[in-house]
């Protein structure tokens, strides 16, 4: 599935990670990793996985082959939570509201997908995500210390779709 919004000047859209395709789950999730270094990288078989759901975010206007601005996903939890995840800007775009526009796009998709609540966990130091899910309306839920590994703390920030 493929969306697109229009925030200022930069148009961007989704399009969703061919998860029955080996090497593209690869591909992403190399990507991701060189782009997110984490404790806990991401792995392909995750992205491979049927509940994960992928997108390459592509600049909208830029023709057949396409610029690349960045990744983001999200997984089902139940039929009426969607985790978002791994919101990857590329290195030369960041700091232009490509961050904030993906956020966007993909709160888009989960809400046409027909989920009722979307949330994220944001690791406590990055004041930017944090930031632009604040302005977009988000509410922190929850503060989990040592939370997916020790020393590895994180926010939850959660949003209510209608
Ligand atoms: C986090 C990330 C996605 C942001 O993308 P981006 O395109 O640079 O973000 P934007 O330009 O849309 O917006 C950043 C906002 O944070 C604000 N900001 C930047 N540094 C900040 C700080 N130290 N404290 C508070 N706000 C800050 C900016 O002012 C901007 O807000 P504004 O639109 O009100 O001016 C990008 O830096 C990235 O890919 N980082 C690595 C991966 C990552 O951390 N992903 C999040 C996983 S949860």
């Amino acid at each position: 599935m493929k969306s697109s919004l229009d925030q200022g000047p930069m148009k961007a859209l989704l399009r969703l990670v061919e998860r029955s395709d080996p090497n593209e789950c690869q591909r992403f999730a190399q990507w991701v990793n060189t782009h997110y270094p984490s404790r806990l990288p991401l792995e392909a078989r995750t992205v491979a996985s049927p509940d994960h759901f992928s997108f390459w975010v592509f600049a909208a206007d830029s023709g057949e082959k396409g610029e690349l601005l960045g990744a983001t996903s999200f997984a089902e939890r139940t039929p009426h939570l969607a985790e978002t995840m791994r919101t990857v800007v590329a290195p030369d775009y960041r700091g232009k509201g490509i961050g904030s526009l993906i956020s966007q796009l993909i709160e888009s998709e989960v809400r046409d997908r027909g989920y009722k609540k979307i949330r994220t966990t944001i690791l406590i130091k990055n004041l930017p995500m944090i930031w632009i899910k604040l302005k977009q309306g988000y509410l922190v839920e929850g503060l989990h210390p040592h939370h997916e590994l020790p020393d590895l703390h994180e926010y939850s920030l959660g949003k209510m779709l209608d």
